[in-house]
């Protein structure tokens, strides 16, 4: 499926009504070779997983990415941040990423599970709860097609970054995700980190990689933190002691925006492009490609 053409600047691609601000404005980038899939984990709730991704998948494509979001959460909430409620229920397994956990899917047709979104350069594809069955707490069942997942990106050769967001649990979806993945990213909130259950968070990608060898830590990722609160200081404070280099610089702070534009189904960079969460998205989504080897890889391209 060719959705974009590397060859032509932003300016020239289809221009739609809702980013063509974004679009005047960003930065050409060239594509990244090989494509770079993250997926964000944490077994606990609420701690931002769809939200950043969302944004996340926002300034990439503001920074002249393409990007494709595989939602593997039977909540659909990335997928309903996108269409709304209503269009993402209406799914089916063979236009959701459900096919990617069904034996009886046949893999010829990639491209029904993959949807247009109304931003040009992001693409997704949708979960609900027709998902939920496949979820199982034992994901090596599965045989085979924990790898279905890595195949279908293998394929997906037109995206430059594929963003994984995951459900909070570390059954058969995210198991899933991690096995299809390059680099996992976990964000916590500035809470007790015991109650987040990041010590099995970390055990699950150690045991992950016994599949996929090539997965990497790509760090914490500290979300939902009110710089005012002395608490938040000082467990991101504790965060960095643990962790060291695998907590990422950049926040995802708790900011009013970001709600404000998920509301309004646009990542932040579309909703309000010049606001304090724009530009904190955009920090971190820089420091997120600093961190991996893509520039050195480029490099080697080149
Ligand atoms: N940085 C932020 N600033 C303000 N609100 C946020 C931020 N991050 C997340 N939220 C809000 O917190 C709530 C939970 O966020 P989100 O759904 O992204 O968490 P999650 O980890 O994906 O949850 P789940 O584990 O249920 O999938 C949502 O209402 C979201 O809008
Ligand atoms: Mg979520």
């Amino acid at each position: 499926m060719k959705i974009f053409n590397p060859n032509v600047s932003p300016k020239q691609q289809p221009n739609h009504e809702s980013n063509r601000e974004v679009t005047e404005n960003c930065q050409w980038q060239s594509p990244l070779q090989p494509t770079q899939t993250f997926c964000l984990i944490n077994q606990k709730g609420g701690v931002g997983k769809s939200s950043s991704c969302f944004h996340l998948a926002g300034a990439y494509a503001e920074l002249g990415h393409r990007v494709l979001i595989i939602d593997v959460d039977p909540q659909g909430s990335i997928s309903q941040g996108f269409f709304g409620s209503s269009a993402v229920e209406e799914l089916t397994t063979s236009n959701s990423v459900s096919a990617l956990f069904d034996e009886s899917w046949q893999f010829s047709d990639w491209g029904s599970l993959i949807h247009k979104t109304r931003f040009d350069r992001i693409h997704i594809c949708p979960a609900n709860q027709t998902l939920a069955q496949y979820n199982s707490p034992t994901p090596e069942d599965a045989g085979m097609l924990q790898y279905a997942l890595r195949e279908f990106i293998e394929e997906q050769v037109d995206y430059d970054i594929v963003l994984i967001d995951c459900p909070p649990n570390l059954y058969r979806c995210t198991w899933t995700a991690m096995i299809a993945a390059d680099w996992v990213i976990i964000p916590v909130t500035p809470e007790d980190f015991g109650t987040q259950g990041l010590r099995a968070v970390h055990q699950a990608i150690e045991n992950a990689r016994v599949l996929n060898p090539a997965l990497r830590r790509l760090g914490h990722l500290v979300t939902r933190s009110d710089g005012r609160l002395l608490v938040h200081k000082l467990y991101e404070r504790r965060l960095r002691m643990l962790y060291g280099e695998y907590v990422l610089q950049n926040l995802m702070p708790e900011l009013s925006a970001f709600k404000v534009a998920v509301a309004n189904r646009k990542p932040v960079q579309y909703h309000e492009p010049k606001c304090r969460a724009a530009r904190l998205t955009r920090n971190l989504c820089r420091e997120i490609l600093d961190r991996t080897d893509v520039k050195t890889q480029r490099r080697r391209v080149a």
